[in-house]
C-alpha cells in the first residue's frame, strides 16, 4: 500500500474516533446528572416517608422536587423529570423528547438514549420504572387522606394507577458540550 494513502487512513480513524470519544464524554456526564437527580430525590423521598408517612412526604415532595431539580444543574446541563401522565404540569417533556414520551406511553421501547440535538448540544434521556415504593403516592387505591392532600395540591393530576414494573416517566439532561 502507498505510505501517503496509510496515512491519510490513519487520519481518517484518527477523525472519526474523536467525534465518538467526545459523544461518550457527554453521555457519562449526562449519566452523572441524572444519578444525582435520582438519588437526592429518593433520599429526600425515603426520608420523609420514614419520617411522617405518605402525606407528609407528598409535602416534602411537591415543595422540594423542583428546587432540587434545578439544583443538579450544573454550567452547560439541564436537568429534567417528565412522564406521559403528569402529576406537576410545569414538569412536561422538552420537544425533543415529546415523541420518546408517547411512544413509552403506547408501550414502546424504554431503553435509555442520547441524541445530538444541535453541532454540540445533546439530549440524554432514562426511563423510570415504577417501583414498590413509588406506587405510595402513584399506583392505585391511595388512602381518601392521600387523594385529598393530591388533589389540593396538583388539580389535574394524572399521575395515579401506576403498578411496580410500569414506566412512569423519564429523567431527562440537555448537555451543551461547548
Ligand atoms: C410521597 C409521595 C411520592 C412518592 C413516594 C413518589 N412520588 Fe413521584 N411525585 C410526587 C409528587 C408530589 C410529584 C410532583 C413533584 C413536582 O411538583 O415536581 C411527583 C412527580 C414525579 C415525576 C415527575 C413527573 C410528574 O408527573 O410531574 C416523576 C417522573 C415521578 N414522580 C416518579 C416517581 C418514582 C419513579 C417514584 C419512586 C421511586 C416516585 N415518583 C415516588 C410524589 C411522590
Amino acid at each position: 500500500m502507498p505510505r501517503t494513502l496509510v496515512s491519510f487512513i490513519v487520519v481518517l480513524a484518527a477523525c472519526s474516533r474523536a467525534p465518538l470519544a467526545a459523544r461518550e464524554q457527554v453521555e457519562n456526564q449526562a449519566r452523572a446528572a441524572a444519578n444525582r437527580l435520582k438519588s437526592a430525590l429518593m433520599t429526600e423521598l425515603t426520608e420523609a416517608l420514614q419520617r411522617g408517612g405518605p402525606v407528609a412526604a407528598l409535602e416534602v415532595c411537591s415543595g422540594r422536587a423542583q428546587t432540587i431539580t434545578r439544583a443538579t444543574a450544573t454550567p452547560g446541563v439541564r436537568v429534567g423529570r417528565t412522564s406521559h401522565r403528569l402529576r406537576n404540569p410545569s414538569n412536561r417533556a422538552p420537544e425533543w423528547l415529546q415523541a420518546t414520551v408517547d411512544a413509552a406511553a403506547r408501550g414502546g421501547s424504554v431503553e435509555p438514549g442520547l441524541r445530538e440535538l444541535a453541532p454540540g448540544r445533546f439530549g440524554y434521556f432514562e426511563p423510570l420504572v415504577t417501583q414498590p415504593m413509588c406506587a405510595t403516592c402513584h399506583g392505585t387505591d391511595l388512602p381518601d387522606e392521600l387523594r385529598t392532600a393530591i388533589a389540593a395540591r396538583y388539580p389535574q393530576d394524572e399521575a395515579v394507577g401506576f403498578k411496580p414494573g410500569d414506566v412512569r416517566g423519564f429523567v431527562w439532561v440537555e448537555v451543551d458540550s461547548q
